[in-house]
């Protein structure tokens, strides 16, 4: 059995046994993790030695100022970009020690991504849209495509959209798009989500909504969920706010940066108030 099958196995069991909050088992391990851009000459230094450990079952918040190095975090964690050094570990696997096969595997099944811009494909149902994960997973699986197609109904259902599943995604409103883009999270029963601004571009009442869903997700399903956010109600909500700041990462929110962004232009251009 692949180590990370394995792991969500060992997963199932412990959380059957004690409950997805009490396991204190470590997820996410990242030491001295440094990232530098390079365009043309230039090298642009942006992550400067981060260190961060993450319990499986955590709400974390990721906090701190436009450009700091949230999404450059994010992606490595979820595998996105393994061009940094330093050390990311997730169920002591250094993700630099993965070959590309058991890396793929890794996105597919174990993250569930979720983004500001929604990333919906605009000819595709909803239904279809939450089934994509499964197309990357041929030749992985023995679902058929019926199986899929009824998998992606039940996620529409978890998320409030069971009378959604055959529309198209620009029939929708941006809360309702959010909610196909966490069915589509959800479709590989991920253990962690990975979740880059996910209200921004929503009202704050319509974000509160999809918070909601974050915090049950993390709640009843045990679900590891990392936020990177403007939104100081999000610290509110998770159990734990960590910032990225200086190219360091430093536990704890710090008031000033966090509101200073909540109203600063980044996010507040395309507001969908058609919740
Ligand atoms: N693909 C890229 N190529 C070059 N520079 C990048 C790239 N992605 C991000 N950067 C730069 O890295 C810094 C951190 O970006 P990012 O991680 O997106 O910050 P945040 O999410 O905190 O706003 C910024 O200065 C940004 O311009
Ligand atoms: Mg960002």
């Amino acid at each position: 059995m692949p180590y990370l099958a394995r792991d969500r196995v060992l997963h199932a069991t412990v959380c059957g046994a004690m409950g997805p909050r009490l396991s204190s088992r470590r997820m996410i391990r990242v030491r001295g993790m440094e990232k530098s851009y390079r365009t043309g000459k230039l090298v642009n230094k942006v992550l400067h030695g981060v260190d961060l450990e993450v319990s499986d079952g955590e709400f974390v918040a990721i906090v701190g100022p436009s450009g700091s190095g949230k999404s450059t975090l994010l992606h490595a964690l979820g595998g996105l970009d393994r061009d940094y050094t330093g050390l990311v570990e997730i169920d002591g696997k250094d993700l630099h020690k993965l070959s590309d096969v058991e890396l793929s595997n890794y996105r597919n099944r174990d993250v569930g991504f979720v983004f500001q811009a929604f990333n919906l494909l605009a000819h595709l149902t909803c239904r279809e849209n939450v089934a994509l994960p499964a197309q990357f997973s041929r030749g992985e699986t023995t679902a058929t495509a019926a199986e899929s197609s009824k998998r992606a109904q039940a996620m529409l259902e978890r998320v409030g959209l069971a009378d959604k599943v055959d529309a198209q995604p620009n029939t929708l409103s941006g809360g309702q798009k959010q909610r196909v883009a966490i069915a589509r999270a959800l479709f590989n029963t991920p253990r962690m989500m990975l979740c880059d601004e996910p209200t921004g571009n929503l009202d704050s009442k319509t974000g509160e909504q999809i918070l909601d869903l974050f915090r049950e997700l993390n709640d009843k399903d045990g679900i590891t969920v990392l936020i990177v956010t403007h939104d100081p109600r999000i610290s509110e909500l998770a159990g734990r706010t960590v910032r990225v700041e200086d190219g360091h990462l430093y536990e704890g929110a710090d008031d000033e940066d966090t509101v200073q962004d909540a109203s600063g232009t980044e996010a507040d251009d395309s507001k969908d108030t058609n919740a």
